[in-house]
């Protein structure tokens, strides 16, 4: 198949890239190298250096045989989408080029407009460039778990039946968001869905919970094709973030009463969903969405199994409880479905003491150039 991927430099556009390749799709990758720019423009560049786009696909060409055209350029400019898609005829797209921080996008004025402005115009350009160019390419958009919120019932997978006085009709599911990135989620949902009903689009949306790891099959042997790995406040998910503090020696930022549950997955398993999605696609017409997270857990689990992991390795892992700076239950029911993804065949990859120690072990590699400057700087909700 014919894969363009959107955001194909980022934590899991680069991964994605590489493994599609190896099972045989044909690739190519799109990026304008946003998430580097704001690192450097917040001081929060990644534990170990990443080299460029063009030198990473070099590089896998080298390694693996496959090759892979890259396209640098703002996916919010429709003249560079056309060339691109002109360029490539894919049959599918994966999108994941947006703005991808929820404390970023709460940092200030200028954050919260760049987040709106970007994640919506990229998905919007998506949406037109596949109904002029690739009528037929199938979609799978990145979006998020978070797009629900913590309601105090069940979540389902997208989509809720409702009774009312006496009548049915199936909706999306009620998103309520806690921050503005997840907010454009929601958006980008609704935008296609939108589509979906107008073009008959087909489109897989992905609610993906925090991912967390490093090493893919395709990184084995070869840390040039390592994905990024923040550990800030603003770029790193919790348990890299964790993982980080561990090695640095810095206590672990539990948020509040630290009960905040979500759905979390291990970078390999994001892989396997999205490749299973493309594999298996959503028919004209069909807005298909499946909850993407393999296990829950609330932050004071996550503290106490890295700070378990850390214990193995002679660290001295302290976990604190700090005044939390966002606005979000801190104690909630969270009781969301994911049986979609094991239904197409996910085989998940769980978080052990295993996968704690391998994560432990590089970025132990890397202690010397972690900026404790940049872990914690308390982005406020409010
Ligand atoms: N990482 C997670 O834990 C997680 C969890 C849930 C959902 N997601 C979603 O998955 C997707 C990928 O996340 P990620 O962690 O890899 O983020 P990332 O920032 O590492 O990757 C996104 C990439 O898209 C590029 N990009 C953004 N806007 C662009 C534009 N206008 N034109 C061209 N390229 C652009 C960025 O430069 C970046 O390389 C995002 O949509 C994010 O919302 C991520």
């Amino acid at each position: 198949m014919k894969i363009l991927i959107l955001g194909g430099d980022g934590y899991l556009g680069w991964p994605t890239a590489m493994n599609l390749t190896a099972h045989g799709h044909e690739v190519a990758v799109v990026d304008n190298y946003l998430r580097r720019n704001v690192c450097r423009e917040e001081d929060c560049e990644p534990l170990y250096k990443v080299p460029n786009l063009k030198a990473r696909v070099h590089q896998w060409a080298r390694q693996s045989g496959y090759p892979m055209p890259v396209f640098i350029g703002d996916l919010c400019q429709w003249d560079f989408v056309e060339t691109v898609f002109r360029a490539f005829e894919p049959e599918a797209i994966v999108h994941y080029a947006e703005q991808p921080s929820a404390p970023y996008s709460m940092l200030n004025r200028r954050a919260a407009t760049l987040t709106i402005k970007n994640n919506l115009d990229v998905t919007a350009n998506v949406i037109f460039a596949v109904r002029e160019f690739s009528p037929q390419a199938h979609i799978v958009k990145l979006g998020t778990m978070g797009e629900y919120g913590t309601p105090n019932i069940d979540i389902e997978e997208g989509w809720l039946d409702i009774k009312h006085k006496g009548r049915r009709h199936k909706f999306l599911y009620p998103r309520q968001a806690g921050s503005l990135y997840h907010t454009t989620k929601i958006m980008d949902t609704d935008l296609l869905w939108f589509y979906v009903r107008m073009w008959d689009l087909r489109v897989t949306d992905l609610m993906q919970g925090p991912v967390y790891g490093i090493h893919t099959d395709e990184t084995e042997g070869n840390a040039q094709l390592l994905p990024f790995f923040n550990y800030d406040e603003l770029f790193g998910t919790v348990v890299n973030r964790f993982i980080v503090q561990a090695v640095a020696d810095y206590p672990l930022t539990v948020f509040g009463k630290g009960g905040q549950t979500r759905g979390y997955l291990n970078i390999k398993d994001t892989l396997q969903c999205v490749r299973l999605s493309l594999e298996k696609p959503a028919d004209p017409g069909e807005l298909r969405i499946f909850n993407q997270f393999v296990e829950t857990f609330s932050v004071n689990e996550l503290a106490q199994r890295v700070k378990d992991a850390g214990d193995l390795f002679g660290l001295n892992v302290q976990i604190k409880s700090i005044e939390n700076p966002r606005k979000e239950a801190e104690d909630h029911y969270y009781n969301p479905a994911h049986t979609g993804l094991l239904e197409l065949g996910l085989k998940p990859n769980y978080l052990s003491q295993d996968v704690l120690g391998k994560m432990i072990e590089k970025v132990l590699q890397h202690k010397s150039s972690i900026n404790r400057d940049a872990i914690f700087r308390g982005v406020k909700w409010a």
